[in-house]
């Protein structure tokens, strides 16, 4: 019998290539090389199973496009690049890779905390810039990170993570909201109390987003709930660039509403709003947030098995669906 013919749409490590050429016909991107949307599309035209990152979108049109698809594997938590009610009602199976980059994304999250708060970044381009002559009482003072108020919207595994960084790495009370309230098991846990989204950006200092972009969630903070939170306080987005009205952002940062930013992720990604750039007070990463050599490797070996684990007839590992049968 013919193997499965599976696509894999971005570069990723060749061992992983490797172990999916062991189970499959596969075709695979030339590293450094990019697929353009309708490059992406007509190469899958013909495959069974795709691994694929958040730069591909599958949405019904691609669907229609690739009559024998039936998998794909997502190497990333979030899912946004998905139609998954698509999918689903074209029987085709489509998972992610949860768990596997929890604590480095949390990490990184907290990371982002303490950079904006502590104008990092500034500081070391001012200093590489040669511009140090002399020591200020006020030079790069920052927001106190410590003892401080951490909100957290969307109080996911990994919201739950940078909770625990806040209560019990530094001491913060942290607030929180999401569409559903936590188990007081799991409250207890991250040391963290449920708030409503109004006490949520009034009190806190350093408010981190971490929920999952969907249509609800477009633009979830924008002109009108950035001018609800305290001039002193910091943002940082690593869920996705939609959560936040870029344009509202760059005026608040700039009339000295808000303290500081920090984003890894961006509306139009890998493009990045200029008006952004020129900001001193905003600190930009290229969507590193779970960026770890042992973490990717993980996230890449997850969505391989998925594949592996779904064309062997056990069921993908980490669904994101549940599809009737492909006809
Ligand atoms: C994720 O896993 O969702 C990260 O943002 C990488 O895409």
């Amino acid at each position: 019998m013919s193997q499965p013919r599976v696509l894999v749409a971005s570069p990723v490590f060749p061992e992983v290539v490797q172990r999916l050429a062991g189970h499959f016909e596969i075709e695979a991107i030339a590293d450094g090389e990019a697929w353009s949307q309708e490059e992406f599309v007509r190469r899958l035209a013909d495959k069974d199973g795709a691994l694929v990152m958040g730069g591909h979108r599958v949405d019904a049109g691609v669907i229609a496009a690739c009559p024998r698809l039936r998998m794909v594997s997502n190497m990333s938590v979030g899912y946004n690049n998905l139609d998954v009610d698509a999918l689903t009602a074209a029987g085709v199976q489509a998972s992610n890779t949860p768990d596997v980059l929890t604590e480095t994304t949390a990490d990184f999250g907290f990371a982002l905390v303490m950079a904006a708060a502590r104008r990092m970044l500034e500081a070391e381009k001012f200093l590489r810039a040669g511009q140090w002559t002399r020591w200020r009482y006020d030079m790069f003072a920052g927001c106190e990170v410590h003892g401080s108020t951490l909100g957290i919207l969307g109080m996911g595994r990994i919201g739950q993570g940078i909770a625990q960084r806040g209560a019990y790495g530094f001491g913060m009370e942290v607030i929180y909201h999401n569409r559903t309230r936590l188990d007081a098991t799991i409250e207890a846990a991250c040391q963290a109390r449920y708030v409503e989204m109004p006490a949520l950006l009034a009190r806190a200092d350093h408010l981190v987003l971490v929920l999952p972009y969907t249509r609800e969630a477009h633009h979830i903070i924008g002109a009108a709930e950035l001018a609800c939170m305290k001039p002193t306080a910091t943002l940082v987005n690593i869920g996705r660039g939609g959560l936040v009205d870029e344009t509202a952002l760059i005026a608040a940062l700039k009339a000295g509403k808000l303290a500081a930013a920090a984003l890894d992720v961006f509306e139009g990604e890998p493009q990045v709003n200029p008006g952004l750039l020129e900001l001193p007070n905003v600190v930009l990463t290229p969507h590193i947030a779970s960026a770890t050599v042992p973490t990717r490797l993980a996230m890449a070996n997850l969505a391989a098995d998925n594949l592996i684990a779904f064309f062997e007839g056990h069921g993908a590992l980490t669904p994101v669906n549940t599809p009737a049968a492909r006809s």
